[in-house]
């Protein structure tokens, strides 16, 4: 049996390793304290899940649901949009739910991209855009970010034939790994840009509802001409601690929607129409519950900054998403970093070059960890001793 050269060229993705490797330290009785994955610890809302009780019990819902989702989630979601970004979109047309974010991010590829085309992927980044890119059989062309330009891709480095043979550019703000927040100004940039190229603009809005200090995030369909040339990925997971259920949603460009769609409705069989009604429950509902989080996670984020400056590290207080960003001490590799505090005090952070070259120097910490846990492993890192980079 042969497997595709694609299957090849996949990295192990980081957070099946980082499982892998707690469940090996906890087999072995260590009490490990983990920032990795960004995974909110907080349980779904109750009137989410009592949505979900009564809705498992109506027959319609075990069949097969429609790709493009129930008009009434697809009408709940623009209503959400309206109200929150005072955007409003058709919800036939404009709007299509995904299972989950990733599942879309993956999936858009497909729709834009043929073998040999060039994809602007930012760096660090979340892998997928990469990833789908590779399915696709096109060529990612980095965008390297860097602290010096605010975690912002500079779009005057691109050089002119990359940009004329780019189909497609990725952007995600509030930003996964950096935290890094992008302006209307920053957005109307990359608009201007695309349009100019004749680029598909692709922005992950994953954590627009993440926000601090009272900071909220923009969508980008509130730039004019976004909705020439873009299409903006959201998730629930985030926003209502709905990681396990799995919903999001593609916003935009009525073609680029309907293209999606058609990939979608070759690849998958929509999302289960319990949980669209535990979307329209979160979507419509009382919105206590995001703010509710927000205090939760603000509150771990000034713990874990105050251990980290304590440390001595580098690192700025993030507006925004579910993660500290700190540059590591002179002489350590991101990799190295990352494995001493395992190795020596059982703390699990996720290295910067996980998510690219660019993301080298840096580790990631989420902040989806229990009170107790944040202050256990804030502790550890405040009494730690960090060691000689050669050794020791
Ligand atoms: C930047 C970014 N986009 C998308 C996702 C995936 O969201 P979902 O749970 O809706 O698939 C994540 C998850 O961590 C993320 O970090």
């Amino acid at each position: 049996m042969e497997f595709s050269s694609r299957l090849g060229k996949l990295k192990p993705y980081p957070f099946v390793e980082i499982s892998r490797i707690i469940a090996a330290k906890r087999a072995a009785g260590a009490d490990v304290v983990t920032f990795g994955i960004g995974d909110p610890d907080i349980p779904t809302p109750q009137p989410i899940i009592d949505r979900l009780l009564q809705a498992s019990q109506d027959p319609p819902n075990h069949r097969y649901p429609e790709t493009d989702g129930l008009p009434e989630m697809r009408r709940a979601m623009a209503h959400w949009y309206e109200n929150r970004f005072g955007v409003s979109l058709n919800p036939d047309t404009e709007v299509l739910p995904l299972i989950g974010a990733k599942e879309g991010i993956g999936h858009v590829a497909f729709c834009f991209l043929d073998p040999g085309d060039i994809a602007l992927i930012p760096d660090p980044a979340y892998p997928v855009y990469e990833v789908g890119t590779m399915f696709a059989g096109a060529e990612s062309h980095v965008m390297p970010l860097r602290e010096s330009n605010g975690w912002l891709p500079e779009l005057d480095a691109i050089p002119s034939e990359v940009a004329r043979a780019a189909k497609v550019m990725w952007l995600n703000y509030p930003n996964n790994p950096t935290s890094a927040v992008a302006s209307q100004e920053d957005f109307a940039s990359a608009i201007a840009y695309c349009r100019e190229h004749d680029i598909a603009l692709l922005h992950d809005a994953a954590y627009s509802e993440v926000g601090y200090d009272g900071y909220r995030a923009s969508s980008f369909l509130e730039v004019d001409g976004a909705r020439e040339i873009g299409l903006e990925f959201h998730s629930l997971s985030k926003s209502y601690n709905m990681t396990g259920w799995r919903i999001g949603m593609a916003v935009g460009n009525a073609d680029m929607v309907k293209a999606l769609f058609q990939i979608k409705a070759n690849l998958d069989s929509g999302i289960p129409q319990a949980i669209q009604e535990m979307a329209m429950e979160a979507l419509t509902g009382p919105q206590d519950c995001v703010q509710d989080n927000i205090t939760i996670y603000q509150r771990r984020r000034d713990r874990v900054i105050l251990a980290l400056q304590r440390m001595g590290l580098q690192v700025e207080v993030p507006r925004s998403s579910l993660y500290i960003w700190p540059r590591v001490p002179e002489g350590f590799t991101s990799a190295e970093f990352a494995a001493r505090l395992l190795e020596d005090i059982d703390i699990v952070v996720t290295p910067g070059s996980s998510y690219g070259q660019y993301g080298e120097g840096y580790i990631r910490l989420s902040l989806t960890t229990p009170d107790e846990q944040v202050e256990k492993g804030c502790q550890r890192l405040e009494s730690w001793t960090i060691p000689s980079p050669q050794g020791g």
